[in-house]
């Protein structure tokens, strides 16, 4: 492989940077060797209602996974987030909202936030919300979304947000896994121009989880559409609004009390409630967009991520407004009502920091350069990404096209697991690889190991893996502590491991290959293949289901699902198109299968097992590369399922 090109820090960003590439060394050496002591100063960066006295207490220990940060620390994050900027930004503008529509925007100040929350949560106090209640929010990316959740953290309670395009039954499986008796939702979402029948979702998702499960459903107006509402139930919330007072409390809430729970995809069963806690997450969401981001006063910056995910959560919510910032929330897509609506919305609000997902990048590529030039830009100095690998050719028109060759690209490498990044560039201190996440943030101590869990040193490529915690580590799987040590502690012992693939080149730049489990990354979106399996395999005409990954042009990866039918089924196009309405309607339309190949019988081990390499083997493309395969049942198999390979979109 050759050498790729590489972009030096520009110098006018060494010199106004926060950190140049000597106080990166220094800070990351100091956050090694004392880990105590640097993340004790660090932890002032939030304010404590009773500050903490011990930093860190953790351990990876099989079978006696413990992560406690500042934890006899007392605060609120809403506090943080909101309060704490009065006095010195009341009037400051916290939200920008752009709208689906061009012509809708908002601004909200830091005054303003502040009424917002504290009536938000009001309402939530008066139907029983308190510390430790937990609430589900299905909502679009509209301001009321991001009250919701800072409202929740004023009271202690804790949220889980479910991505608006998930279907009922997804929701569902969420709402009763951590029980929570309340919903808020609103009548209809808005995304390039359709609508999303947000709360005939819920609807039908209670109807699915049982009447019982959920006491009040809180919906906010946006469309104005005709919705149903259940008397006792379901409240609007500019009604319920009203009736209460802008002055709300913020509960004393300690450190590793829960802040949210967020639902993910992993290689097994269905998706984990990732837990993150209160003290250790703000310092950590708050610390990495201050410096990967170089966030300084006055910068205008737009994360485009849904608040659905995590780095909604972190990057649009909790980090930005941790810091006093200016946060742009935007309700649309990236192609509506045309392809310039991201360079129209940077010119608009004179937005200076733009994070975006690689898929998006490789979409708007495909339309040229067109559409980009013909607007300024001239606001941006960063540009950052996130969620999959990014591929050089699409870092590179980033660089050129959008950035116009002045604005370094920060690539940040992190999980739903970990809070917030952890291996990026910081603009003032790293030179740039196109397609590199290049170095560990500070605090991070990440290697890569084989598969025996051998640590290897110099360059070498492996599996990822994280030696040490660091405060905005998950806590735990909700619920189900067991499974969170057995998913991410028992493959490497005392070592958190990360289920990427990766490669360390001779600069110590790291290189994130992809997942090495059974997950895929499908325009940026995790999707455990057990999940699409076992919505297959719901279908009564499907006998069984294999589902992998192959390379897509623009999603990164697509969803390539082998299906075997029931005896007497017939092999139709009708049957295939049901089948990929049948996984949106049991998981939401970013499982659908992208390519469906019935099969009439799938490589087996002689134990029975699924062999998935060789199924992946075919859906790339690789005929020639499918590897030992003496060890089938019946290796006539893979004849067949070669020869009628489903061509690639
Ligand atoms: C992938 C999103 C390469 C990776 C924040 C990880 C990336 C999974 C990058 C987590 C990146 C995320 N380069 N791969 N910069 N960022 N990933 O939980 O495979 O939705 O394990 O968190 O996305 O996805 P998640």
């Amino acid at each position: 492989m050759s050498e790729p090109h590489l972009y030096p820090v520009p110098s006018e960003w060494a010199k106004r940077a926060y950190v140049d590439d000597t106080a990166y060394q220094e800070r990351y050496a100091a956050s090694m060797r004392d880990p105590e002591a640097f993340w004790g100063e660090e932890g002032k960066r939030i304010d404590w209602f009773t500050p903490y006295t011990r930093v860190k207490n953790t351990s990876f220990a099989p079978g006696a996974v413990s992560i406690k940060w500042f934890e006899d620390g007392v605060t609120n994050i809403a506090h943080n987030c909101i309060d704490r900027h009065l006095a010195t930004r009341g009037d400051q503008v916290a939200i920008i909202w752009e709208g689906d529509d061009p012509s809708e925007s908002r601004h909200i100040t830091y005054r303003e936030l502040h009424d917002e929350v504290c009536r938000f949560a009001n309402v939530l106090r008066n139907r029983d919300v308190g510390k430790g209640d937990r609430v589900t929010i299905y909502m679009p990316m509209i301001p009321e979304a991001a009250f919701a959740m800072l409202a929740c953290a004023r009271l202690g309670a804790v949220h889980s947000v479910v991505f608006g395009g998930f279907s009922p039954d997804s929701l569902a499986g969420r709402i009763v896994d951590c029980g929570s008796k309340v919903v808020i939702t609103c009548d209809e979402g808005l995304r390039g121009g359709r609508k999303v029948p947000l709360k005939a979702n819920v609807d039908a998702a209670i109807v699915k989880a049982g009447e019982d499960k959920v006491d009040h459903v809180i919906v906010v107006r946006r469309t104005g559409g005709n919705v149903a509402m259940k008397p006792g139930r379901d409240v609007w919330y500019h009604q319920a609004a009203e009736m209460v007072t802008s002055e709300c409390p913020a509960v004393a809430v300690g450190a590793e009390d829960p802040l949210f729970i967020l639902y993910t995809s992993g290689s097994t069963g269905s998706p984990k409630g990732v837990l993150h806690t209160t003290g250790g997450y703000l310092v950590y969401a708050s610390m990495t967009h201050h410096y990967v981001f170089d966030y300084h006063d006055g910068d205008i910056y737009w994360c485009t991520a849904d608040i659905g995910w995590v780095t909604g959560h972190s990057y649009i919510v909790y980090g930005p407004l941790a810091n006093g910032a200016t946060t742009l929330m935007f309700e649309g897509v990236p192609n509506y009502p045309s392809n310039s609506r991201f360079w129209e919305v940077i010119d608009k609000h004179k937005v200076t920091i733009f994070y975006t997902a690689p898929t998006a990048i490789r979409a708007l590529m495909q339309g040229g350069d067109a559409p980009v030039s013909k607007t300024s830009r001239a606001s941006l100095r960063l540009l950052g990404s996130v969620g999959e690998p990014i591929n050089p050719e699409a870092w590179e028109w980033y660089y050129r096209v959008v950035g116009e060759n002045r604005c370094p690209i920060v690539d940040t490498w992190w999980q739903t697991e970990t809070g917030g990044i952890l291996i990026t560039p910081l603009p003032g201190a790293t030179a740039l690889k196109p397609g590199s996440a290049t170095r560990p943030f500070f605090g991070v101590r990440p290697e890569i190991v084989d598969a025996e869990g051998t640590v290897l040193e110099g360059a070498c490529e492996g599996n990822l893996v994280i030696a040490d915690s660091w405060p905005g580590q998950m806590r735990t799987v909700y619920g189900d502590h067991e499974r969170f040590m057995q998913t991410y502690f028992a493959t490497y012992p005392n070592k958190y491991f990360t289920g990427d693939g990766c490669r360390r080149d001779a600069d110590g730049y790291y290189w994130i290959t992809g997942r090495v489990d059974d997950v895929i990354n499908v325009s940026g979106h995790r999707m455990g293949t057990a999940e699409v399996e076992s919505a297959l395999v719901a279908h009564p005409k499907v006998s069984e289901a294999a589902v992998v990954g192959y390379p897509h042009d623009i999603k990164g990866q697509g969803i390539y699902a082998y299906v075997t039918l029931m005896a007497g089924e017939v092999e139709t196009e009708d049957l295939r198109k049901e089948l990929i309405v049948w996984v949106r309607t049991e998981i939401g339309p970013i499982a659908s299968p992208d390519l469906i190949q019935f099969a009439p019988g799938l490589p087996k081990t002689r134990s029975g097992k699924i062999m998935r390499r060789i199924l992946r083997k075919i859906a790339e493309d690789e005929f020639g590369n499918l590897g030992d395969t003496s060890t089938l049942a019946d290796p006539a198999v893979v004849d067949d399922l070669v020869s009628n390979r489903q061509n690639k979109k």
